[in-house]
């Protein structure tokens, strides 16, 4: 274990279709700030395809990744041999981008002589209340992506339990795969959102996929095809029906959602008795932007008695922040990585909950 008064770590991320580099110190008294932040969407270079092309990805990330580090550096105001580590997404995700982000930081490391660090990248969404807020486990965790989406209970650093996860779409593909049959454009999910807020979502009737089940696993998949079958008899689609589908879409996903939450947050609250530290919800993943979605789960929150943590957008989003500050608290526990580090397409953070992975489009889901 090591506590000196600063820890400063460079994150790289690279794992879909963002690359970003970032640095965060943590201070003695645990405290994060995070001195840079730098993100570089590919949403341009994948829009004509309506989805992430792992090839084009791969590519994009060895065009900007070392401009990116370069920017991060110059931003946080530090030379490489001011750094204590480099923390870098080994996984899980498309492992094309995920090669270009290591050998990049094995590079640094072996040139400057600094500590690797492998991150889970859904371990860095998971940690990421300790670098907005200072939170530190146990609490709930949603993560809710274009490619995760997942409750894990968040015992404390390194100690993940799975309790539920999608069994086919993530929540975010699903908003993606609802907005392209409609024709709305890449990536969906804002786009979706922004229509659906024009829109009756009492419409259509669509369903709440597992609602009132007792297992907490998600499901979005015949949600969609629901979605893809009313707009097929609709067609030619008007702005309204388009309006009314995307609403009543995003109802019943959010309704679905909360519903398995809310379970989730009952078996939680079960297992942390009335003794323990405060229960907690902490949301992550791009789809924790969702208006709707955070609406319902603040109102589930407060009838459960749970204190709900929503990182700002920009750190719920893939970002390198979180992957450095994932960084931090492995440095402290004193673990390294060899420069012979893989990269792993597929990495559930809770290695035991295996059985459970299921693939998707953006690749593995865990
Ligand atoms: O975490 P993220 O930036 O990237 C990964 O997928 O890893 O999440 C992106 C996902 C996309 O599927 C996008 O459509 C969705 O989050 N998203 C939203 C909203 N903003 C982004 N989904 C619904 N409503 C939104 N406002
Ligand atoms: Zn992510």
């Amino acid at each position: 274990m090591i506590e000196p008064e600063k820890i400063r770590v460079l994150g790289i991320e690279t794992s879909c279709d963002e690359t970003a580099a970032a640095i965060v110190e943590r201070d003695a008294t645990g405290r994060a700030e995070i001195l840079s932040n730098v993100v570089r969407s590919q949403i341009e270079e994948h829009k004509d395809f309506g989805g992430v092309v792992p090839e084009i990805a791969a590519r994009a990330h060895i065009e900007i990744l070392d401009t990116l580090i370069a920017q991060a550096m110059s931003e946080a105001g530090l030379s490489f041999d001011r750094l204590d580590a480099v923390a870098v997404t080994a996984g899980p995700g498309l492992v094309g981008g995920l090669m270009v982000g290591l050998m990049t930081a094995k590079a640094i490391c072996y040139a400057h002589d600094l500590p690797l660090l492998g991150i889970n990248h859904l371990e860095g969404h998971a940690l990421t209340p300790g670098l907005t807020d200072n939170v530190l486990p146990p609490y709930l965790l949603l993560l809710v992506s274009g490619g995760h989406t997942q409750m894990q209970i968040v015992q404390a650093v390194g100690s993940y339990r799975r309790v539920g996860t999608t069994v086919d779409d993530a929540l975010g593909e699903a908003f993606d795969k609802v907005a392209k049959l409609m024709g709305l454009g890449y990536p969906g999910g804002p786009q979706v959102a922004s229509w659906a807020k024009r829109g009756d979502d009492r419409r259509f009737d669509f369903p709440r996929p597992m609602k009132g089940r007792d297992e907490l696993n998600f499901s979005f998949s015949g949600l969609k095809t629901a979605v893809r079958q009313r707009a097929m008899r609709l067609a030619p689609l008007s702005g309204r029906d388009i309006a009314d589908l995307c609403a009543s879409f995003e109802r019943a996903a959010c309704e679905a959602v909360a519903d398995r939450v809310g379970r989730a947050m009952e078996q939680y609250a079960g297992l942390m008795g009335s003794s323990g530290p405060a229960l907690r919800l902490v949301v992550a993943g791009g789809v924790a932007a969702n208006r709707r979605l955070r609406a319902a789960l603040a109102g589930l929150a407060k009838e459960k008695g749970f204190v709900l943590d929503v990182p700002p957008v920009e750190l719920c989003t893939d970002n390198a922040a979180m992957i450095a500050w994932a960084g931090v608290e492995h440095l402290l526990l004193g673990r390294r990585d060899g420069l012979d580090l893989p990269a792993r397409a597929r990495w559930p953070l809770d290695e035991k909950a295996g059985a459970l992975a299921s693939y998707g489009k953006k690749g593995m889901k865990a």
